[in-house]
């Protein structure tokens, strides 16, 4: 077995413990904090998770970089060798709030190329995993390839209500014309499970003006694998040391959204 392989092997088990350690710790009290702004949350158990697996990598992989949300492990500059991208609770506003509809999130990336990307969903217990060049899967099934014929009038797309108020990002007026559009519009609130249900083909794309490498590293090879496609929201390549507007999508409407996406 390959070191990166048994890495994998490992982040299977660890993001299940987290999550039962998660289970357990929320139905005691627990510290909550803001961070940027009033609606961004972060709890001690954010933190607790975020050390638990940094503590797992480096006492199993001492040469491993480690990028986690809350900044428990090093900044990482660089993605050369093995990087492990982690949001320790992906919609910690849900957590806090709804005590479910939240996720633990890890990409693990060679030389910046994404090779396997977990998303357990906590409450639901299930684990969605995309292996690079063998195919995604939710509870050990394969999940089937996306539908490349749905059109926008067909599709379901994930969209934080946000954005279609006045905003300093994008042209609002274009998102009501695509909220007109489309057959429906979602927000649910942890940008990894938007991912995973791309992937098991409930929703049909996701759109949103700013979300970090730990929101993105695990989704975007889950969607790749399926036949999906993730980019910034003019249509290039996505930076995963910074933060990205994001567009993912099947291939056919990816391409029809780019028109109703204008960047102010
Ligand atoms: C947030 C969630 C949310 C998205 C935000 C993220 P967090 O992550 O994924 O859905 O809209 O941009 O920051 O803070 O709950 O880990
Ligand atoms: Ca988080
Ligand atoms: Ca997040």
């Amino acid at each position: 077995m390959s070191e990166v392989n048994n890495a994998f092997e490992h982040a299977k088990k660890w993001i299940q413990e987290a999550g039962a350690q998660i289970r357990e710790q929320m139905n005691q009290p627990f510290e909550i904090n803001t961070k940027k702004d009033h609606t961004d949350l972060v709890t001690e158990i954010d933190k607790n998770t975020e050390e638990f697996f940094i503590h797992k990598i480096k006492e199993h992989f001492p040469h491993h970089q480690v990028m986690g949300e809350e900044g428990v492990g090093e900044e990482v500059t660089s993605l050369d060798g093995t990087v492990w991208i982690i949001d320790p609770i992906d919609g910690t506003l849900n957590f806090v709030h709804q005590r479910r509809f939240f996720a633990i999130s890890i990409g693990i990336y060679v030389d910046g190329e994404g090779l396997y990307g977990l998303i357990y969903d906590v409450m639901e217990d299930s684990l969605y995993i995309g292996i690079k060049g063998k195919g995604a899967y939710k509870n050990g099934e394969r999940l089937a390839a996306i539908n490349q014929e749905r059109t926008l009038e067909d599709a379901l797309i994930g969209i934080n209500n946000f954005w279609a108020i006045p905003n300093k990002r994008l042209d609002e007026t274009k998102i009501h014309e695509l909220v007109r559009k489309v057959k429906g519009t979602r927000s649910y609130g942890s940008a990894a499970l938007e991912f995973a249900f791309i992937a098991e083909g409930i929703i049909d794309a996701y759109i949103t003006m700013r979300l970090a490498p730990w929101d993105i590293a695990a989704g975007k090879i889950l969607v790749e694998e399926v036949g999906g496609i993730t980019t910034k929201v003019d249509g290039s390549e996505i930076d995963m040391l910074n933060g990205n507007p994001v567009l993912c999508s099947n291939k056919a409407i990816h391409q029809s959204l780019l028109t109703f996406i204008k960047e102010k």
